[in-house]
């Protein structure tokens, strides 16, 4: 895979997997083009092969203590490869690089391959919204992540000892 940060010329093909991912609820164009260009966020592209595999972005202003993933796809054809988890870790490490303590997402009951995926990284309900997602009328699962505990837990190991010894 190969994460860059995304740019006004990936539009067209992040739309196109926009409406492919979310047929009932797909942004519009004019919301994706405000979204990759705003200062409070941070959009990444997969792209293999020159060809986009991925997409997800984060709003996280500089400074504030929260953030929320946007929204993260994968192409169909490249599910189920560690995409997913890999564009999430960018998009929480840039949240992170912003001063971001916690993280906050909605996603679709009826999704539990994304939901499992928020929980693998320590994502937890704390609410539900519901009849959140129309036309389909499903409810929305809000999540929170302790992004402080995500980011020490990826540390390697011995990075985190050597702390450890030099406070002591
Ligand atoms: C949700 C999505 C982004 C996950 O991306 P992905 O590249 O397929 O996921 P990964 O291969 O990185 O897998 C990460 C985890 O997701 C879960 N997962 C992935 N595929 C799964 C499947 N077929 N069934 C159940 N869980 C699955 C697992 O928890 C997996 O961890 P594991 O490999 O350790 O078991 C992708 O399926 C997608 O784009 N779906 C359509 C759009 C969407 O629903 N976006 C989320 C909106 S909130």
């Amino acid at each position: 895979m190969n994460l860059r940060t995304a740019t006004a010329d990936d539009l067209g093909a992040i739309m196109a997997l926009e409406r492919a991912s979310f047929p009932t609820d797909a942004w519009s164009e004019t919301l994706m083009a405000a979204e990759l260009s705003s200062p409070h966020g941070r959009y990444v592209v997969d792209v293999e092969a020159g060809r986009l595999a991925g997409y997800g972005g984060v709003r996280a202003v500089q400074g504030a203590a929260d953030a929320d993933i946007q929204t993260i796809a994968i192409a169909e054809h490249a599910r189920g490869t560690g995409r997913g988890r890999a564009l999430l870790h960018a998009l929480l490490a840039a949240a992170r690089e912003r001063g971001a303590r916690e993280v906050f997402l909605e996603v679709r009951a009826d999704n539990p391959v994304a939901e499992s995926l928020y929980v693998s990284e320590g994502f937890t309900e704390i609410a539900r919204r519901p009849r959140y997602y129309q036309p389909d009328d499903v409810d929305a699962v809000v999540m929170r992540l302790d992004l402080v505990g995500w980011a020490v837990a990826q540390r390697p190991a011995d990075s985190v000892a050597s702390e450890a010894g030099a406070c002591s």
